[in-house]
């Protein structure tokens, strides 16, 4: 039997949603702290802790972070925390107790890493939720690890990996559905979607058969964004389906949104050099050359 509480818990964990309305109102010291504590508590590989957070509340670093990453609602929160990979402290650690350390050589660790930082980030997402702190994560801090190395002092061994912008905020949500349960768990073996069922449960009954109608200009604009976009990353026979699809349409669709236009596969691959070459500058050696 779920208890009252139980179920208030479930409520604010299910109805959550991302918060960009940030309105004037600190973050009560107490209310901040419970939310850091839980983030401690978070599971961890080992129990390694391998996660540094650099809390933000200055607001020339604030509006220095919205510029950088491009939206202006980051500099109305309270707190940003700013999530890295830390080997630097754990490197540290290692050195004052003799202790071979190597971590830097192992991708495997890393990616444990990376998952410890998602562990503690999410974990203080739920306790904000739970103290009516609203939150949101902000990916495009991975599009500046110079600007912020330079910016916070970060020293070799660590790198940004996301941050949260924690307030209170006005924000009803935008509404957005999920995927139904079916679609995401899979029961005991990976089971394929049809395309009946990919048009059901992920086009409709997700995305409502969002379509974003275009015409004249703008139309021609993107179907020659399209066009170079689909010929390079799948050839021009797939170019020739997403070209037809869109004047079929007379717009485009949801997954051409996302995947063709929003996260420009020509824009997002176009990072790599400058994502690998800085994780070999902080001294990471899983990437090719290296042993
Ligand atoms: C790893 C990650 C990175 C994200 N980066 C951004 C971001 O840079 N800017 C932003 O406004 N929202 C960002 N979000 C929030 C998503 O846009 C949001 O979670 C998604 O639209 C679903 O909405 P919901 O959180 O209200 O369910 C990010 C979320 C995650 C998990």
């Amino acid at each position: 039997m779920i208890s009252k509480v139980q179920q208030q818990a479930l409520q604010l964990l299910k109805n959550r949603y991302s918060h960009r309305n940030f309105i004037q109102k600190p973050i009560e010291e107490e209310v901040l702290n419970h939310i850091l504590e839980v983030g401690l508590n978070a599971a961890s590989g080992g129990n390694l802790q391998p996660v540094s957070v650099i809390m933000i509340r200055d607001s020339a670093s604030k509006s220095y972070l919205a510029k950088l990453c491009k939206q202006g609602f980051i500099e109305k929160a309270d707190t940003l925390l700013l999530y890295l990979v830390d080997y630097y402290r754990l490197q540290r650690w290692a050195e004052v107790q003799n202790a071979p350390f190597g971590r830097e050589h192992a991708l495997r660790d890393y990616i444990i890493s990376i998952e410890d930082v998602m562990c503690m980030a999410q974990s203080m997402e739920c306790a904000a939720n739970i103290l009516g702190v609203g939150s949101v994560y902000i990916g495009t801090v991975n599009a500046y690890y110079q600007e912020l190395k330079e910016h916070f002092d970060l020293p070799k061994l660590t790198v940004p990996i996301l941050m949260t912008c924690l307030g209170y905020s006005d924000d009803k949500g935008l509404g957005r559905k999920k995927l139904a349960q079916d679609v995401v768990v899979h029961q005991e073996s990976y089971k394929m979607l049809s395309d009946d069922e990919i048009v059901e449960k992920i086009v409709n009954d997700k995305y409502d058969n969002w379509i974003q109608n275009l015409s004249g200009d703008v139309l021609d604009k993107y179907l020659a964004h399209f066009q170079e976009v689909a010929t390079e990353v799948s050839g021009p026979e797939w170019s020739k389906e997403v070209i037809e699809r869109i004047k079929q349409q007379q717009g485009i669709n949801r997954a051409q949104y996302r995947f063709g236009w929003h996260y420009n596969p020509l824009r997002l691959r176009s990072y790599n050099k400058q994502i690998i070459d800085f994780l070999k500058d902080q001294g990471f050696k899983f990437l090719g050359e290296d042993k």
